[in-house]
């Protein structure tokens, strides 16, 4: 099968700057840095970005134009069968993010759907134990819109909005791209300026910009970081080795890398300020949760705007994490489609129709009302849920471990001289000896160092979930259901003959 390309290098940077701009950079930026000390939270963030970020958004680039296949295959070219293994491993961790990202993606639409008119009066949900009146806007239209079974139709809408988005790769995602990630930098730009120009929206910019430094020995603060980092960039996927392997020969992928980089946290930054100034100017504490923040404090600011800019603001606050979240969950579906078609070399609409009905059911499951706990707990999170589960461990963990696996082939098997060889082709900007000792020995070393510590942590109760037994168990038949699931399964699926692409 022939391999497609981009169109063009603007195709190319807007659909990997879609990808890497998303949730992350709108919801769980600000969320974290609110939790993690405001302004402390850059120092371990730069940190991250310099050492880890750059130098993985780079490498992921690198071998996706040198070997032009998916993830998977990629990594066999790399390492072998382990190589092949740890691509397996991050298309089957992705994959749960994405069933989850897209049930919030539906949540979202049911807000935006919501937002053109009733979102701004309170409504009961009895089934929540929610009367009229008694409940900020934003959390009972939340749980009016997941204990309805109108659910699972928002849901199906955003699965098929994603698949017409890939269903013929490189030639739709461009297109829809091109209008999309512009877009979202208007959008943005009118959050902020109206965030600035509200009375008392600067003192959110001092919060943002004052930072707690106690809060830096705090190891849980510096693991926060670096996931967010690896999020944010879309690392830990594939997604970037996928996207690459549209790319022409000839590209810079050190520039490519750079200018990706550049987009997505000038756009993170941007949504950080805009977001805790339209808080602050209405003394709304932005809180610790990321899905509270999204559907309970922001309508709860917006909706003290005056008189029809309520309507206008929740509409766009809306329509841009709908816009930032395609964007973004395309690419990780054409992941995964591009992983099965290289290994299989099936057709691209047979991979589609897999992906559709696995993946829909997945997020159905996630979008079911009595996985949430109804309990709403004093900082305002959904309380523990199937997804928060999950997330624990896919997002907290299995993005790292990916990129730890990933650098360690790379670096070692592979061999680090060999991958700068492969990076400055074509680059105007070349990549010196000081790379070789940054994969070989400080990433792994560092991720090492998080996952250790975060794993030392769980078990010892440091951060746990719960004091109560129910949930404790319940949080590790997550942990074991996502090592059969993700570890097990990239065994089998590495193991696999493949067809004749492979
Ligand atoms: N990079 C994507 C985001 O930030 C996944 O949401």
């Amino acid at each position: 099968m022939t391999r497609t390309t981009w169109k063009s290098k603007f195709g190319f940077l807007m659909a990997a700057a879609g990808s890497a701009i998303g949730l992350g950079n709108i919801v769980f930026f600000p969320a974290n840095a609110y939790r993690f000390g405001a302004g402390a939270f850059y120092l371990p963030y730069l940190i991250a970005l310099i050492f880890l970020g750059i130098p993985i958004i780079i490498m992921e680039l690198g071998i996706g134009r040198a070997f032009k296949k998916g993830f998977p295959s990629s990594m066999k070219e790399v390492a072998g069968f382990k190589g092949e293994m740890t691509g397996w491993f991050a298309i089957l961790n992705s994959s749960v993010i994405t069933m989850y990202y897209i049930t919030i993606l539906g949540w979202v639409l049911g807000m935006l759907i919501r937002s053109f008119s009733s979102l701004w009066t309170q409504v009961a949900v009895p089934e929540f134990g929610i009367e009229a009146g008694t409940a900020p806007i934003g959390i009972s239209h939340f749980f009016s819109i997941i204990s309805s079974p109108g659910t699972a139709g928002l849901v199906i809408i955003v699965w098929i909005m994603n698949i017409f988005c890939i269903l013929k790769g490189t030639k739709t995602i461009e297109k829809i791209v091109k209008i999309l990630v512009p877009s979202m930098w208007i959008f943005m730009i009118i959050m902020i300026i109206r965030g600035l120009t509200l009375p008392g929206g600067f003192q959110g910019l001092f919060l943002l910009f004052t930072p707690d430094m106690s809060i830096l020995t705090s190891a849980e603060v510096w693991k926060g970081a670096f996931s967010q980092i690896f999020f944010t960039l879309s690392l830990g996927f594939g997604i970037m080795t996928t996207y690459a392997s549209y790319l022409p020969k000839k590209s810079d992928i050190v520039n490519d890398g750079l200018s990706v980089t550049f987009m997505n946290c000038t756009f993170e930054m941007i949504a950080g300020i805009a977001i805790f100034t339209l808080l602050f100017a209405f003394s709304i504490s932005p809180r610790a949760s990321t899905l509270g923040m999204m559907f309970f404090v922001m309508p709860e600011g917006i909706a003290q705007f005056p008189g029809a800019t309520v309507t206008i603001f929740g509409v766009l606050f809306f329509t841009l994490l709908l816009s930032a979240g395609l964007t973004s969950s395309m690419s990780l579906l054409e992941t995964v489609a591009s992983a099965i078609i290289d290994k299989f070399s099936i057709s691209r609409k047979k991979a589609l129709l897999i992906i559709f009905v696995v993946g829909l059911s997945g997020s159905i499951m996630f979008s079911l009302p009595h996985v949430i706990d109804p309990e709403l707990n004093a900082s305002g999170t959904l309380g523990l849920t199937l997804l928060d589960f999950l997330d624990h461990w896919a997002f907290g963990y299995g993005l790292l471990l990916t990129g730890f696996l990933q650098t360690i082939f790379i670096g070692w098997v592979f061999g680090a001289d060999r991958l700068r060889t492969l990076l400055n082709e074509n680059s105007k900007w070349t990549i010196g000896v000081w790379f070789n000792p940054l994969i070989k020995f400080l990433i792994p070393g560092i991720i090492a160092l998080l996952l250790g510590s975060g794993i030392f942590s769980e078990f010892s109760g440091l951060y746990g979930h719960s004091s109560t037994g129910s949930i404790d168990n319940l949080h590790i038949y997550a942990l074991v259901f996502w090592i059969f699931f993700a570890a097990g399964g990239s065994f089998l699926l590495a193991k696999m003959k493949g067809g004749t692409n492979d």
